[in-house]
């Protein structure tokens, strides 16, 4: 059968139909929120490139923890920017750095918000790459146990889950064995499994001060060019113990995303990057686009392609329009 009996139109014609036949819906809990924790105090210091994005201060942490939480955005990720930064990226696993006091405080404004930690060294290190430089590239096995310690420290500081970004290989399988072996087995890996060498960065790389400071990510992560090694990251970790896996960008990545969810049945997040906040905030400041119409379209999409968490600088925005507010 077809047309004049099939008509498609027929189940668009109002918005009670079309909610009848909607196929994907965000949700606040949906919903992960990026948060910038600074060393210091008494600052609260926005970020150029991300309006409405800001670097806190420990001491000014709680109005946004309640705030975030009150609009019931159930989980946060955490960056720390420390005061110091070194070869080796000590503050990234020290007992009382920057992200395990900011986690402490979290913890403390409100036990039961998710507390996600980023597990890497490019915020600490004064080269500003992921891992230890040795001979002027990324060795990836002395790094490792770097990464386990980073995130040991993080989860007896009460982190919830640890998220490790450096996209070393075996990182997984690392940090696994090292919560493991200190009675940490209930700790959940969410890993950046597939993160691209991403132009969409950059912002972010303002935000904590990250920008490497020779050559690039190239030797570490991905290849925009290529989806088929997605998967077999993927595969990896996985295989190393992931519970969670991510894709990073977002709106340019929909097919990586959209191949992850067809081959694997773990839980899948997305990471809607800087790159793309800013690009929908400097449209929006100028009035060429519809912001709210925009990001809930963007996110949507995203979603469809079958990410079931977003990570999003937009969540507390989206979070309010959602529950009318
Ligand atoms: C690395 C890390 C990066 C982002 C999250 N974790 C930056 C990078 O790899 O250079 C980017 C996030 C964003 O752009 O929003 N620790």
């Amino acid at each position: 059968m077809g047309f004049p009996e099939v008509r498609l139109r027929r189940l668009r014609r109002t918005e009670g139909l079309r909610r009848m036949v909607r196929e994907t819906r965000i949700g606040v809990d949906d919903l992960i929120y990026p948060l910038f924790v600074i060393s210091g105090s008494r600052i609260k210091q926005p970020i150029q490139a991300m309006p409405g994005i800001f670097r806190f201060s420990l001491d000014e942490l709680s109005p946004e923890i309640e705030e975030v939480s009150n609009l019931g955005i159930p989980a946060v990720l955490l960056f720390g920017i420390p005061e110091m930064k070194d070869e080796l990226g000590s503050g990234a696993y020290d007992m009382h750095g920057i992200a395990q006091e900011a986690a402490r405080k979290i913890k403390k404004v409100n036990p039961e918000l998710v507390v996600i930690a980023d597990v890497c060294l490019c915020e600490y290190t004064n080269h500003g790459h992921c891992g230890v430089v040795v001979g002027g590239e990324v060795d990836n096995d002395k790094t490792l146990e770097l990464l386990a310690s980073t995130a040991l420290s993080l989860a007896k500081a009460g982190v919830d889950v640890v998220a490790p970004s450096d996209m070393m290989d075996g990182r997984v399988a690392a940090i696994r064995k090292c919560l493991d072996q200190n009675g940490y087995m209930m700790i959940p890996i969410m890993s950046y499994a597939v993160k691209y060498a991403s132009a969409f960065y950059s912002p972010f790389r303002e935000a904590v001060d990250s920008a490497p400071q020779f050559g690039d990510r190239r030797s570490y992560q991905m290849d925009p060019a290529n989806v088929r090694e997605a998967l077999r990251e993927v595969e990896q970790d996985i295989w190393e113990g992931a519970d969670i896996i991510m894709v990073k960008p977002a709106l340019p990545y929909l097919d990586v995303i959209s191949k992850v969810r067809d081959h694997f049945n773990h839980p899948l997040a997305a990471y809607s990057v800087s790159g793309e906040y800013s690009m929908v905030k400097a449209a929006a400041a100028r009035g060429w686009i519809d912001e709210r119409e925009i990001i809930l379209e963007i996110l949507t999409a995203i979603k469809r392609a079958g990410a079931d968490m977003l990570i999003t600088y937009h969540a507390k925005e989206v979070a309010k329009w959602l529950s009318n507010l």
